[in-house]
C-alpha cells in the first residue's frame, strides 16, 4: 500500500479510498493478461462508475466497456467512449433509451436470453427503423441468466433476432460462480467451462448459419486463472481494478493489491466488550457480507491503520447504519481504547469493492506522492 497517507488525516470520515498504486497495478496485470491470452479486454465499469479510473483502464488497452446500467453508458458516451454493452438482459422499456443513444452515435449493444425479449426488440426496432445489436447471453455455470449452451432456446432467439432484422452480433456469459470456489485447480476448471460453453454456443449458432462474431467471457477470477481463451473473441472483468476481500478469499490477489478502502475515524468505546466504534457503518460499507461464506468471515471489514496495514485480528464485526463496531477475533481486546484512542484514523478494506464503492457520491484517490485527488463516481439509474 501506498506510504505517503499523511495527507489522508485531512479527510472528513467516512471516505473512499482508492490507493491509485495498486489500482494501476491492477489494471496492468489484467491487460497483460488479456494480451497474453490473445483476446480484446472489454471491462465492467460498474465497479468504480468512475471517468478516471475507466480512462485508466483505456490507456492500459482495454478495447470498449461493459456497463450494467444504462445511466453508466450515458455518462460514458460522454466521456467519448462508443463502443458500449450494455450486460443485463434489456426489456421493452429501456428500449427508447438504448434507441436515443444509438441514434447519438453510440455503438451500444444490448443482450438478451429469450425469444419474447428478443421478439420485443426486433418489434421496436421495426417501428423505428433501427437494426438492434443483439447478443445473445448463454449460461455456461447455472449462475444466473443466460441459455444453455446446448438448449434449443439458443437457436430460437437466434431466429426471432435475425429474421427480424437485428445485427447477432455473438455471445458472452459470465460465471458468477468463480466466486464460491478457491483453489487454482477449481478456478482453472470453471475458466474453462465458461469457455468451452460460450465457444460452443457460438459455433451451434454458426453451424445453423447464424452469424456470431464475437464470443464474450468473463468475471475476475476466471479472467485471471484462464490457460487458455481458444475461440474466445473478448474478455470482461469488472472488480480486479480494486480487488477486494472476497477476491482475496478467492485467491486471485493478495492484500497489497487492494486499492479500495474506506477511511473511518474511532468516535467512542464499549471498553468492557472490547469494543471501538467508528464512524463507517453499513452505510459507508454496505450490507455486503461476502466474506460470510468463505474459510475467513470479515464481517463488514479487516481494520488497517491509516498507512494501510492490516492490523492482524481486528475487524468490523457489526454494522449500523452509521456505526461500525470494531473488536479482535476470539477474545475481546480490554486494552481497545488504548489500541485506538479517539480520533484514530483507521482504513476498512470491504468484502466487495463494488458494493462499499456505491455507498459514495465520490472517491478520494491518493497517487504515489500522497496527493489526493477527488474523483466523482455515479449512482442511481
Ligand atoms: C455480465 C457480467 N460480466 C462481467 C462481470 C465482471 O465480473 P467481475 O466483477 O467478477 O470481474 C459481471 C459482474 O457481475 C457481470 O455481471
Amino acid at each position: 500500500m501506498n506510504n505517503g497517507y499523511a495527507s489522508l488525516s485531512g479527510l472528513e470520515t467516512p471516505a473512499a479510498i482508492i490507493d491509485t498504486v495498486p489500482m494501476h497495478r491492477n489494471i496492468k496485470r489484467m491487460q497483460a493478461r488479456m494480451n497474453a491470452l490473445g483476446v480484446r479486454f472489454r471491462p465492467h465499469v460498474k465497479t468504480s462508475k468512475c471517468s478516471q479510473v475507466v480512462q485508466a483502464q483505456r490507456e492500459a488497452g482495454a478495447c470498449g466497456i461493459t456497463v450494467s446500467t444504462l445511466k453508466e453508458a450515458d455518462h460514458f458516451f460522454a466521456d467519448g467512449i462508443t463502443d458500449i454493452l450494455y450486460a443485463v438482459g434489456v426489456v421493452s422499456s429501456k428500449l427508447p433509451h438504448v434507441l436515443r443513444l444509438r441514434r447519438r452515435g453510440c455503438d451500444l449493444k444490448i443482450v438478451t436470453d429469450s425469444a419474447e425479449a428478443a421478439r420485443a426488440i426486433v418489434d421496436f426496432g421495426a417501428e423505428h427503423g433501427e437494426a438492434f445489436e443483439v447478443w445473445i447471453e448463454v449460461d455456461t455455470d447455472g449462475h444466473r441468466s443466460g441459455i444453455r449452451p446446448e438448449a434449443p432456446a439458443l437457436l430460437e432467439v437466434a431466429t426471432v433476432l435475425h429474421q427480424g432484422g437485428a445485427r447477432l452480433g455473438g455471445v458472452m456469459t459470465h460465471a458468477g460462480s468463480s466466486y464460491d470456489l478457491y483453489t487454482p485447480q477449481a478456478l482453472e476448471a470453471m475458466a474453462e467451462q465458461e469457455r468451452a460453453g460460450c465457444v460452443r454456443a457460438a459455433e451451434r449458432l454458426r453451424e445453423a448459419g447464424f452469424p456470431c462474431p464475437v464470443v464474450s467471457v468473463g468475471s475476475t477470477p476466471t479472467a485471471l486463472s484462464a490457460k487458455t481463451l481458444q475461440g474466445v473473441t473478448e474478455v470482461r472483468a469488472g472488480v480486479y481494478v480494486f480487488f477486494d476481500l472476497v477476491m482475496r478469499g478467492v485467491g486471485v490477489c493478495s492484500t497489497e493489491d487492494l486499492a479500495l478502502s474506506v477511511l473511518t475515524t474511532v468516535v467512542g468505546h464499549q471498553t468492557e466488550k472490547g469494543w471501538a466504534i467508528v464512524d463507517a457503518g453499513w452505510m459507508a460499507m454496505s450490507r455486503d457480507r461476502g466474506t460470510q461464506k468463505q474459510s475467513h468471515d470479515f464481517a463488514y471489514g479487516q481494520v488497517c491503520g491509516l498507512d494501510g496495514a492490516v492490523l492482524p485480528g481486528y475487524i468490523l464485526s457489526g454494522a449500523n447504519q452509521e456505526h461500525g463496531i470494531l473488536s479482535r477475533e476470539g477474545a475481546p481486546d480490554p486494552d481497545i481504547a488504548k489500541h485506538f484512542p479517539l480520533g484514530t484514523l483507521l482504513r476498512i478494506l470491504p468484502n466487495h469493492a463494488c458494493a462499499t464503492g456505491a455507498q459514495f457520491p465520490a472517491y478520494h484517490a491518493l497517487g504515489p506522492d500522497g496527493g489526493i485527488t477527488q474523483w466523482s463516481r455515479l449512482h442511481g439509474w
